[in-house]
């Protein structure tokens, strides 16, 4: 065995080892909250959580019982969570690569929905009742939690809750690149990296909205019938393929817009493929990312492979670039604007998230593992409900489809019994 114990499959619950909040002052006596006292258990919840409790591989994430402060403070409001989002910044962040997260222990969790339970002083427009989507920095993978009732956004009736815990984050993103960066218009050209992914399926949604818009979109090939029929014009495979010479063969003049969720190398193809007066749009560096822990060779070569060009250069080009992080959006009116016009789009028909899959809490480690490994179409979702014996994870993957291992997996597994044998030799 490596250092590490390898992951649990399916998790039981612990006890809370270590509180999120910072402990109280060193008085030798329990934190307030985890006392059993009548009187402290009626200001105190409990619920189940899914905490980080340090950077590496899956078995960081640990489904915890927390126990937290009722009170709720002016403004906040108390949400039953029915069903979160997982983002590859989840991945990302597990590795410890990811900076707005607060260190460990700290439950994960930017985006989810749900029915509230309590409100607080001066919250006026919502309700005990309500079903919310809720936006948050981190925190949202528990039962129960408590957010700022402006960090919430109602429901639409015909909503259902994974649906509206797959909005937040990859819609925000898609429609604010495509609209507020790169002024998508009709008859304009796009290519999209991780087409089948959380993101690229919004993208590719989106570009629906406007005329006449061909979508590149590359993805593994078994999920290129699906993305056809979801819009994109020409899925290409870019683990067989050079997708340059691809895209270049249908319009040898390149595309207008390029969003770039990879870094590293594909940044530079993405800004070469720009048509003159294009626009190049980075917003991750995916590329960094091999398997489930750390890889710092491929982050030393996703870095030395990065865009570097002076700005004469980018005059003359002709060319644009930008740069993108959600998370760094100081306007949240802008975001509260926009994850509107997004319910308005999903209330018109013209955007639906596409569930890949549902994962129960205990299940965590295979929700990761599916995005890691390549598999999901669409959005994974966790439930914090515990799960049923006889219940089998919810997937829409077709019979057969995803069946080919990728070859980071395989890399992956070498790179464990390499580890593996390594420990057992010392
Ligand atoms: N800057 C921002 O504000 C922001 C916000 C949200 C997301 N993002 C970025 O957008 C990208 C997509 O995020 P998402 O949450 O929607 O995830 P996702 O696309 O659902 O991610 C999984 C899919 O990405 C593809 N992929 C490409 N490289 C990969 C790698 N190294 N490891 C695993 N999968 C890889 C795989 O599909 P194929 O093999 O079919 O390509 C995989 O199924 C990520 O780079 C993320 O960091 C950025």
């Amino acid at each position: 065995m490596s250092g590490e114990e390898a992951p649990t499959q399916q998790q039981q619950p612990e006890q809370e080892k270590q509180p999120d909040e910072p402990p109280p002052a060193a008085s030798g006596a329990p934190p307030e909250e985890s006392r059993s006292s009548p009187a402290a258990e009626e200001k105190s919840l409990s619920s189940r959580a899914l905490v980080l409790t340090g950077h590496g591989g899956y078995d960081k994430v640990k489904l915890q019982v927390k126990t937290q402060s009722k009170q709720l403070k002016a403004g906040e409001i108390l949400v039953r969570v029915k069903a979160c989002g997982l983002n590859f910044a989840e991945l990302v962040a597990r590795q410890g690569l990811y900076e707005m997260l607060p260190p460990p222990p700290v439950t994960m969790g930017m985006e989810g929905s749900g029915v509230i339970e309590a409100v607080g002083e001066d919250v006026k427009d919502r309700k005990v009742g309500d079903r919310v989507i809720v936006l948050s920095r981190s925190g949202v993978w528990q039962e129960l939690v408590v957010v700022p009732a402006d960090r919430t956004f109602p429901m639409p009736e015909q909503m259902s809750f994974e649906e509206g815990a797959a909005i937040p984050i990859n819609y925000l993103t898609a429609y604010l690149m495509l609209f507020e960066m790169a002024n998508l218009r009709p008859d304009k050209s796009i290519l999209i990296h991780m087409a089948a992914g959380g993101v690229g399926i919004a993208v590719t949604q989106l570009c629906q909205t406007v005329q006449n818009v061909t979508v590149f979109g590359t993805a593994s090939a078994s999920k290129h019938e699906t993305i056809a029929q979801g819009g994109v014009t020409h899925p290409i495979d870019y683990r067989t393929k050079d997708y340059v010479e691809e895209i270049r063969k249908i319009s040898p003049e390149g595309v207008d817009i390029v969003l770039d969720p990879l870094g590293g190398s594909d940044t530079q193809k993405g800004f070469n493929l720009l048509k003159p007066l294009g626009t190049l749009v980075v917003f991750g560096a995916a590329n960094c990312v091999t398997g489930q822990k750390k890889n710092l060779l491929a982050m030393a070569k996703t870095w030395y492979n990065q865009l570097s060009l002076n700005t004469l250069k980018l005059m003359q080009a002709n060319k644009a670039i930008c740069g993108f992080h959600l998370g760094l959006i100081p306007d949240e009116e802008l975001i509260s604007r926009t994850m509107f016009k997004l319910l308005e789009l999903y209330g018109e028909g013209k955007i639906k998230p596409r569930i890949d899959s549902s994962y129960h809490f205990e299940e965590v480690t295979e929700a990761m593992k599916r995005m890691h490994e390549r598999h999901n179409i669409g959005k994974i979702i966790l439930l914090p409900e515990p799960k049923k014996e006889e219940e089998k994870p919810k997937s829409n993957a077709e019979p057969g489809e995803n069946a080919e291992k990728t070859e980071d997996a395989v890399d992956e597994q070498k790179e464990e019994a390499t580890e593996e044998v390594k420990a057992e030799k010392d």
